[in-house]
């Protein structure tokens, strides 16, 4: 795929997970319709959606139906967008913007984005486990391990703690480099590993090839995150610029300079597209997005 074609693909998955997630989210007119707003807020109408993409391209590269992939793009996006909400409440990076408005805690209150990450983390397991009919019940019994093991301790909830305890003090290559994969890259993998196992994918060869290429680019994606805060601006990032500097983060850039990072970044989508060989031409768009998570502005 060209770089328009990954716009245009990146378009009809926008427009397709828009649908599907809006269909998964609580209605407004219940109960508590306080964190059912926030839900929708924080999850609809924004975002690149590079997770619910990873779902479709690598499960379309293997053969499975696009109705398969909904739960799974559905699922990873409501982790992502669970995730965003914590990373931004005052106790951890305190941001006021996300996707270019106001931050969940700051459009409603930190009670609220607190529980609504919550009942988002809920729901996404609920969507992986009832709405992947078309998928067998031991695959999604595999999916849903997999979606656990990469938010819990050895992942993402592990990376952010990471994050949080080196904030002013200086962290060495190896540990930022754990911290970035643990962070992002491993729910970043494991939306490659559903994609895989919704097409029903068992072969461990193949598995384990794709498995080493959702890592790389993870990482890689992370990297590039937080290039994009010292060179990016706030307008097209949708989010402050300079924000990690600010805090005093640990960053690729902070740790070991602009330049280093930039080639960091490149080394890791290279090992990404040498984990694809072994898969043949139907890794295409694979490889274009390997390029374009460290191609992109924002
Ligand atoms: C931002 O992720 C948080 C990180 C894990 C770096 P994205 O850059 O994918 O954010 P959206 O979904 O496009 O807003
Ligand atoms: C976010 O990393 C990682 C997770 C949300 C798990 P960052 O803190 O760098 O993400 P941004 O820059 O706020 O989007
Ligand atoms: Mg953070
Ligand atoms: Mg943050
Ligand atoms: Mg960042």
């Amino acid at each position: 795929m060209t770089p328009a074609a990954i716009n245009t693909r990146l378009g009809d998955v926008q427009t397709r997970i828009e649908d599907v997630l809006a269909r998964c989210l609580p209605r407004t007119d219940e109960a508590d319709s306080r964190l059912c707003a926030a839900m929708r807020y924080s999850v609809l109408g924004g975002g690149k959606r590079l997770r619910p993409l990873l779902v479709y391209v690598t499960g379309e590269a293997l053969d499975a139906s696009i109705e398969a992939l909904d739960a799974p793009a559905a699922a990873v996006e409501l982790i992502h967008a669970y995730s965003l909400i914590h990373d931004d409440l005052p106790a951890m990076d305190d941001d006021d913007l996300r996707r270019g408005r106001p931050a969940c805690h700051r459009a409603f209150d930190e009670g609220t984005a607190i529980l609504a990450g919550d009942a988002l983390q809920a729901l996404a397991f609920e969507v992986l486990a009832n709405g992947s009919y078309t998928v067998p019940a031991t695959a999604r019994l595999q999916m849903l391990s997999v979606l656990a093991h990469a938010i819990g301790t050895e992942g993402m909830a592990g990376g952010q703690a990471i994050d949080l305890a080196a904030v002013g003090r200086p962290l060495d290559g190896t540990s930022i480099e754990l911290m970035h994969r643990r962070k992002t890259g491993a729910l970043i993998c494991a939306s490659v590993e559903l994609g895989a196992i919704a097409a029903g994918r068992t072969g461990a060869g193949e598995r384990a090839a794709l498995r080493r290429y959702g890592a790389e680019i993870g990482l890689a994606f992370q990297i590039q995150d937080d290039i994009l805060d010292v060179v990016g601006d706030t307008q097209t990032l949708g989010k402050i610029a300079g924000a990690d500097r600010a805090l005093d983060k640990p960053t690729y850039p902070s740790v070991l300079g602009l330049a280093a990072a930039r080639q960091a970044a490149a080394h890791h989508r290279d090992q990404a597209l040498a984990a694809l060989d072994e898969l043949g031409p139907a890794s295409a768009r694979l490889r274009e997005l390997a390029r374009f998570v460290v191609d992109r502005a924002h």
